[in-house]
């Protein structure tokens, strides 16, 4: 079976929690991608549910899939988020971001009373820090935050490259909030809650893609068939 058709099947399975008249935070991904097309031909059929969309290019899909969208502001509280990741621990805790959409994710993650993760099963990882981890950062001062960013991962006990990511235009990627991010190759993240707390503390961080006690259940497809992990 696919990668493809195994994201699917996780998507199908978060599908299954969603009642009707839910507010929903709609993730981005190719993962997500697919629970916002299955949520499409429910809503065709009749449920009723209303989604915020975690970037510009799931609000085009969304709007494509016939989903019914409104902003976080006009919501205040969403009663589930359905999102994927780049890599899930036993705890439940994630690297996300590869797509550049952590910032608006966290937001609606963090105001969703419940976060389901879906994910093939190559994502779910004994310890965090093999998937590179994005920071989102203020281009100004860029130095300077790298530094503290340095500074930060020598106080915690991690180190790595640090790399600013390109766009397809070979310029750095800019991201729906008007950022950049730096990806930080740390290979293994000890004590991911401590550098979570530590970056967001340095000025030119925006966010960081470490999701900590956000997420609520897991969904995982792999060859073997679909596991559920709940957060211990
Ligand atoms: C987007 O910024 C990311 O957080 C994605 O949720 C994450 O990269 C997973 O994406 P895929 O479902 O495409 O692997």
């Amino acid at each position: 079976m696919s990668m493809d058709a195994l994201k699917r099947q996780a998507a199908a399975r978060a599908l299954e929690h969603v009642r009707d008249g839910m507010k929903l935070g709609l993730g981005t991904g190719s993962t997500a991608k697919h629970f916002v097309e299955l949520l499409g031909e429910r809503v065709r059929d009749g449920l009723r549910v209303i989604g915020v969309p975690t970037s510009e290019a799931t609000r085009a899909d969304a709007e494509r899939c016939g989903v019914p969208l409104a902003t976080l502001d006009e919501l205040d509280r969403l009663d589930l988020t359905v999102d994927g990741a780049d890599e899930v621990d036993p705890q439940l805790n994630l690297i996300k971001g590869g797509g550049g959409a952590l910032l608006r994710e966290k937001i609606v993650a963090a105001a969703s009373d419940r976060m389901i993760v879906i994910a093939d099963d190559s994502k779910w990882v004994e310890r965090l820090g093999r998937f590179p981890l994005p920071i989102e950062v203020v281009p100004f001062g860029l130095a300077a935050t790298r530094r503290a960013i340095t500074d930060v991962f020598a106080a915690r006990g991690v180190s790595g490259a640090l790399e600013v990511r390109k766009g397809r235009d070979g310029h750095a990627f800019v991201t729906d909030g008007g950022h950049w991010i730096v990806d930080a190759h740390l290979g293994a993240i000890p004590d991911a809650a401590a550098l979570a707390t530590s970056l967001v503390a340095i000025p030119g961080v925006v966010e960081h893609g470490l999701f900590i006690g956000l997420a609520t259940t897991t969904v995982l497809a792999g060859p073997a068939g679909i596991r559920t992990v709940e957060r211990p």
